[in-house]
C-alpha cells in the first residue's frame, strides 16, 4: 500500500519535452588551437554558445516556504488516514524531519496528512518522495532520491487499498485518487531502478485536465503517445540558487514557483484549488532557492585540490563557472552534439511533443511560466557535486571518476540501493559492481534484474561528456580533490 501511494500519488514536474530547436552543429575547432582564458570559450569551440537569461521571480519567505513543504498539502489527493493507520504504525525516528506539525509529524517525510472540507483525513504524498535522499546515512531534503524504485506498476497496490476502506465519504475520496492512480499507472514504470518517470506521467495527467478550468477528464482531452522507458535521475534543488531556468533541458521557464507547484495536477480539478496552493509556493521556490550544498564530510588534500582549481578553470569553467566565494555560473545549454550525452530526453521523448507544450501554455501554469525545451542539457552548477552520484541526467554514470575518463564508465552496472554509506571516497560516488552482461544476459530474480543498469537500453546510454578524457592521471585527481570542496 505505502509503495503506490511513493509511486503514484506524486506528481513530478515533468518537463525534457520536445520541440524542435535545431541548432546545425559546426564541426569542434582545429587541434592545436590555442588555450583559452579560464572560463571562456576563445579557441575552444565552434559550437553555439546558448546561455538561459534570468527572469523575474516572485519574493517569498524561505522559511514559510519550508513549513508550508512540509506540512501543506500541495497534492490534494490520497488515501483515508483510517486506512492508511490500520496498516502503519508512527514513523520510525530516521524517517521523521523537523518542522513537522500535528499528524504530520508522525508521519513519513514523504507523507502529508490533510483534512477535506467534508471532514475526511487523508495521507497524501509530497515533493519529498523524489526530492529527499540519503547520504551516508543522512536524510537529506532536496537530495534527489537516487534509490527510488518504480520498476512495478502501482495500479495493483492502489486497486487493494479499496479493500481497506468502507465510509462512504472516504470511499468517494479513495476513488478520486484511485483514478488519477490508475490513469498515470502505465506511464509510472520504469525498467531500472534508481532513475524517475517524473517526465513520463506528467503528460499524460496534463492530457486529463482542460487547460482552461483545470477540470478533471477521464478520458485524455489530446492523444498521448504510448509509454517510453524515460531515465531520469532526480536533481539536488540547491542548484536552483544559480539556475535561470528549470529542467536537465532547461524547459521551464519563466515563474519557477509556478511550475515548482505542477505536482499538485494528480489531484487538482480547478483554477481556484490551484490558486490556493499558488498562494504559498513563491514561499516554497524562495526555501528551495535558499538551501546550500551539504559539504564533503571528508577530509580533503587542500594543495592537490589547489592544483584542481587550475585544471578545472581552464578545462571546465566556460561550461561549469567558478567557485569559492565569487561564484560565476553562466547558465550554459551545450547542445546535443557538442554534449554527446544520451540524446532521449534533450529531443524530447515522443509523448512529449507539441501538445503537451501547447497545454502548459495555455493552461493555469501558463498565466506565469513556460515551457520551452532546448536540444541540449544544461551544464549544472557542481555545486555539492559529491552527493549527487549517479551522474549524468540519465544516472549512467556511477562516480565522477569514471565520467572524467570514460573508458572507466561501465556498461553494465549494479550496486547496493539499501546502503547509503555504500560510497566511494577516491571515486566520489557509489560504490558499484561491473557486470558483464545487461538485463537480457540476468537470470537472478526480478529485483536483481531491475537493479542492472543496461547502457546499452535506449535512453541509458553513458556516452559522451568526454572532456575529462584528455586529462592526465595526476590532473584527473586534482580536478576530483578540487570537486570535494565545491
Ligand atoms: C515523482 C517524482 C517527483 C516529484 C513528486 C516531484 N519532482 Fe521535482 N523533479 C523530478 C524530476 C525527475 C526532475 C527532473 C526533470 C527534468 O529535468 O527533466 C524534477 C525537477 C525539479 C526541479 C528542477 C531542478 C533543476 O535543477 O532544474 C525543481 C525545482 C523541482 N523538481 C521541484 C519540485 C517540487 C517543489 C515538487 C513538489 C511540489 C516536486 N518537484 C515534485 C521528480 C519529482
Ligand atoms: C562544453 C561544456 C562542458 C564542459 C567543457 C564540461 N562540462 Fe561537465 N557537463 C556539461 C553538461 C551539459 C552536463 C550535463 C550533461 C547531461 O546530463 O547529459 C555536464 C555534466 C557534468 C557532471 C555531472 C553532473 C550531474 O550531476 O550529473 C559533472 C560532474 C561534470 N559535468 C564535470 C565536469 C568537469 C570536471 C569538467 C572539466 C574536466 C567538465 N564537466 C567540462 C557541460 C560541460
Amino acid at each position: 500500500m505505502r509503495a503506490s501511494l511513493v509511486l503514484l500519488a506524486v506528481l513530478p514536474l515533468a518537463a525534457g519535452v520536445a520541440v524542435a530547436c535545431s541548432s546545425s552543429a559546426p564541426a569542434p575547432s582545429a587541434p592545436g588551437a590555442p588555450t583559452p582564458e579560464p572560463g571562456t570559450d576563445a579557441g575552444v569551440t565552434d559550437y553555439p554558445v546558448i546561455t538561459l537569461e534570468a527572469e523575474p521571480q516572485r519574493p517569498g519567505d524561505p522559511a514559510k516556504g519550508y513549513r508550508a513543504l512540509v506540512n501543506e498539502a500541495y497534492v490534494p489527493c490520497g488515501i483515508p488516514d483510517s486506512a492508511y493507520s490500520r496498516v502503519y504504525g508512527p514513523a520510525a525516528e530516521g524517517d521523521r524531519i523537523k518542522g513537522r506539525e500535528g499528524r504530520n509529524a508522525t508521519l513519513p517525510y514523504n507523507f502529508t496528512a490533510m483534512t477535506t472540507k467534508e471532514g475526511v483525513r487523508l495521507v497524501t504524498s509530497n515533493c519529498l518522495t523524489c526530492h529527499a535522499g540519503r547520504i551516508e546515512g543522512k536524510l537529506l531534503v532536496g537530495l534527489g532520491a537516487a534509490d527510488g524504485d518504480f520498476t512495478n506498476s502501482p495500479a495493483g497496490t492502489a486497486s487493494l487499498v479499496g479493500n481497506l476502506v468502507n465510509d462512504p465519504q472516504e470511499r468517494a475520496e479513495y476513488e478520486k485518487w484511485n483514478e488519477r492512480v490508475q490513469t498515470a499507472a502505465p506511464y509510472s514504470v520504469l525498467s531500472t531502478r534508481g532513475p524517475n518517470p517524473a517526465d513520463a506521467f506528467t503528460a499524460v495527467l496534463f492530457a486529463h485536465h482542460d487547460p482552461k478550468t483545470m477540470a478533471w477528464s477521464k478520458t485524455p482531452l489530446f492523444e498521448v503517445a504510448p509509454p517510453v522507458d524515460l531515465p531520469v535521475d532526480v536533481p539536488p534543488w540547491w542548484r536552483m540558487k544559480k539556475k535561470t531556468s528549470m529542467f536537465y533541458s532547461g524547459a521551464g521557464r519563466g515563474d519557477h514557483a509556478r511550475i515548482e507547484m505542477t505536482a499538485s495536477v494528480l489531484c487538482t480539478s480547478s483554477v481556484e484549488e490551484s490558486r490556493a496552493i499558488d498562494a504559498y509556493f513563491a514561499d516554497v521556490r524562495a526555501y528551495i532557492a535558499s538551501i546550500e550544498a551539504p559539504k564533503y564530510p571528508h577530509a580533503i588534500d587542500t594543495a592537490l585540490a589547489e592544483q584542481g582549481r587550475t585544471v578545472f578553470e581552464a578545462t571546465c569553467s566556460r561550461c561549469h563557472g567558478t567557485y569559492g566565494g565569487d561564484d560565476t555560473y553562466p547558465n550554459r545549454l551545450v547542445t546535443l552534439p557538442e554534449i554527446g550525452t544520451d540524446p532521449l530526453l534533450g529531443s524530447g521523448a515522443g509523448q512529449f511533443g507539441e501538445p503537451f507544450v501547447k497545454w502548459y501554455g495555455d493552461s493555469f501554469f501558463g498565466e506565469l511560466a513556460r515551457f520551452e525545451p532546448k536540444e541540449g542539457y544544461i551544464a549544472p552548477p557542481l555545486d555539492g557535486i559529491w552527493a549527487t552520484a549517479p551522474y549524468l541526467h540519465n544516472g549512467s554514470v556511477p562516480t565522477v571518476a569514471a565520467l572524467l575518463d570514460s573508458t572507466q564508465r561501465p556498461t553494465y552496472w549494479t550496486r547496493d540501493f539499501d546502503d547509503s554509506s555504500a560510497y566511494d571516497q577516491a571515486a566520489l560516488g557509489w560504490v558499484f559492481t561491473a557486470l558483464d552482461h545487461g538485463k537480457a544476459g540476468a537470470t537472478g530474480s526480478k529485483k536483481q534484474k531491475a537493479e542492472i543498469y543496461d547502457t546499452t537500453l535506449p535512453g541509458y546510454s553513458n556516452a559522451g561528456h568526454t572532456f575529462g578524457d584528455a586529462l592526465t592521471p595526476e590532473d584527473r585527481a586534482a580536478v576530483i580533490e578540487y570537486l570535494k570542496t565545491l
